[in-house]
Parts: structure tokens; sequence; C-alpha cells
């Protein structure tokens, strides 16, 4: 049994998916307001919880061989927090999987994790990591650099398919290795019981390093139309995106993420998605709805 945490987030519920395409039994955690139906209806067995919840997370791990989780706080609020989630709850996820014998735990941190980092999420995914590899549990730890749809999709891809200005933050000529969220879900599923994906790290990005003005190229031919570009300073708000994207981003013009991929992607034998790829079904998926 394959117990998934996080399966009603993007990542997580496109594993679930995959897993269950497989013909393989999975288990999901999830809190009792979330939309788990549609995963239930195609044969996750469902069991409530919650990272915050120790006892739950005992229940959860009966009779379980592996875990997967990509459960995080980022994008959620109130008593989630990276504190509460990404930090304790890991750790009791940790501590309840040794406690039941598990076969692999599977964790989803990020190419900064960083135990001594000043920036929160990247201290807890860096203490996670720490304390998975001290637990003695055989585990494999994936580290993602930013997921092409959330980072090139967010800043060139919604404003350009609503018609609107793409904005740029500093230079964008920084070039970044961003994954497609679908690659690093095919990656988390490879890893199962795969022997060489035992006790090991792995840095995943995506086929090649581009810049925010290279991605509004690629964009640009994908719609085949022009876009309107504009640039913020560091620092300075992104319109229509939150705050703490816009401080991501300015951190992003400060330093380059190329990440070889050559070794992983022959490891687990996948074939990693372009820009190019992602761009063109967000656009086939927008002019269809
Ligand atoms: N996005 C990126 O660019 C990026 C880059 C590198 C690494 N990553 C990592 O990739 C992973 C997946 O990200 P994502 O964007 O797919 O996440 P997401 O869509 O925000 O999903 C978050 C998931 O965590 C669950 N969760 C949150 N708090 C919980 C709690 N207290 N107990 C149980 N479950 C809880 C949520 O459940 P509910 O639905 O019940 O809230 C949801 O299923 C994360 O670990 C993230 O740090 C992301």
């Amino acid at each position: 049994m394959i117990l998934v945490v996080g399966a009603t987030g993007d990542l997580g519920g496109k594993v679930a998916r995959t897993l269950l395409a497989q013909g393989r039994p999975i288990r999901i955690l999830v809190r009792a307001q979330a939309n788990y139906q549609p995963l239930a209806e195609a044969g996750a067995q469902v069991v409530l919880g919650d990272l915050k919840q120790r006892d739950t997370l005992d229940v959860a791990c009966q009779g379980v061989e592996t875990i997967i989780t990509t459960a995080n706080a980022v994008a959620r609020g109130g008593e989630d927090t990276i504190q509460t989630v990404d930090l304790e709850g890991n750790r009791h996820l940790i501590d309840a999987a040794k406690a039941a014998g598990l076969r692999q735990f599977i964790f989803v941190s990020m190419l900064t994790a960083d135990p001594k980092s000043p920036v929160l999420l990247n201290q807890a995914k860096g203490s996670t990591e720490d304390y998975l590899r001290e637990s003695g549990i055989p585990h494999t730890i994936f580290a993602p650099n930013g997921f092409m749809e959330m980072m090139f999709g967010a800043v060139v891809g919604m404003p350009a398919m609503m018609g609107r200005p793409v904005t740029i933050v500093g230079t964008g000529r920084r070039k970044h290795s961003f994954i497609s969220v679908g690659d690093v879900a095919r990656f988390l599923c490879a890893a199962i019981d795969n022997p060489a994906a035992i006790n090991q790290k792995f840095v995943l990005g995506g086929p090649q390093a581009l810049s925010f003005r290279a991605a509004v190229a690629i964009y640009e031919r994908a719609l085949g139309h022009q876009l309107h570009v504009s640039s913020v300073a560091p620092g300075e708000p992104v319109p229509g995106l939150p705050p703490m994207f816009a401080q991501v981003l300015a951190a992003l013009d400060a330093y380059d993420s190329p990440i070889d991929m050559t070794e992983t992607t022959r490891t687990f034998d996948i074939a990693l998605t372009s820009l190019e790829e992602v761009a063109r079904r967000a656009i086939t998926k927008a002019v269809s709805a």
C-alpha cells in the first residue's frame, strides 16, 4: 500500500492519479474539508487526518509500505503554517512512518532547502531532509527547482493568455532550469521500490535553463503574436501576483540555477517536458475551456 500525503494538491494529485492509472493500491491522507471525492471515486482508499495531529498519522501508516509526501503549507493559512506543517508536521509523519516500519519514505523538498537558511520554508525543508536521513528509514528525497507551470506560467503564460501585459522583475535575463510539475510526479512514481533511489537525494530541473525573457519568446511563438512586456525593479509589486511571489521573483533575478539532468533522467528513464510543450498545452486548454 502506498500512502500519498498532499493528494488534494497539484503535485500530489498528479502522483495519486498516475498511481491509480497504473493499478497500484493507494491510500490518501486528506482533511475532511478538502476536495478528495474524485480520487476516492477513482479508487483511492481515504483516511482522514492532518499532519498537525500525530495520532491520525499512526492510523494512516498502518499496513503502508511506501509514503510519498508532497504536502506543504505555502498556499494554505490559519493553523497551517511552515512551522506547524512543513517542520513539525513532517516530523510527525516521519515518526509515524518509523513506528510503522516503512519500506520507503519519498519526500518532496526543494532546490533551495537549507537547514541554516534565514528563509523559513528553505529552513523547514532542509531540517526535514536531515530528520529523515537521521531516522534510518529507507528514503528518497527529491529537490525540484521551481515548477514551470507556476513560475513561467504565472509570470508569462497567464497574463499572455488573458491579453494583459507581462511584467518582468529586474533584468529577466537570469537562467533557471524550471521543471514541469508532471515530470516531478513521474520521478516520484518511478522512485517507488527502485533500488537506485534508496537513500538518495535527486535535484530536479527541466530540459534547459531559460530566462523569463526567453520564456516570453516561447509563449509568443506558441500564441503566434507578440506580447506587451513591461518591467519592475526587484522588490516592487508585480501586478496580479501576491507580494510573496514578487519577492521570489526578485530573488531569482540575482542568480542562475542551471541543473544538469543527464544522470537523473537516465536513472529513472524519464524524458523531460519542454516549456514549448507546457505552453502549447496551456493554450490548448484555455482555448477549449
Ligand atoms: N510550486 C513550486 O514551484 C515548487 C518548487 C519546488 C518544490 N515544491 C514542493 O512541491 C510540493 C508540492 O507542491 P504543490 O504546489 O503541489 O502543493 P499544493 O498544491 O499547495 O498542495 C498542498 C497539499 O498539502 C496538503 N496539506 C497542507 N497542510 C496540510 C496538513 N496540515 N495536513 C495534511 N495535508 C496538508 C494540502 O491539503 P488540503 O487540500 O487539505 O489543504 C494539499 O493537498 C511541495 O512540497 C512544495 O514545497 C514546489
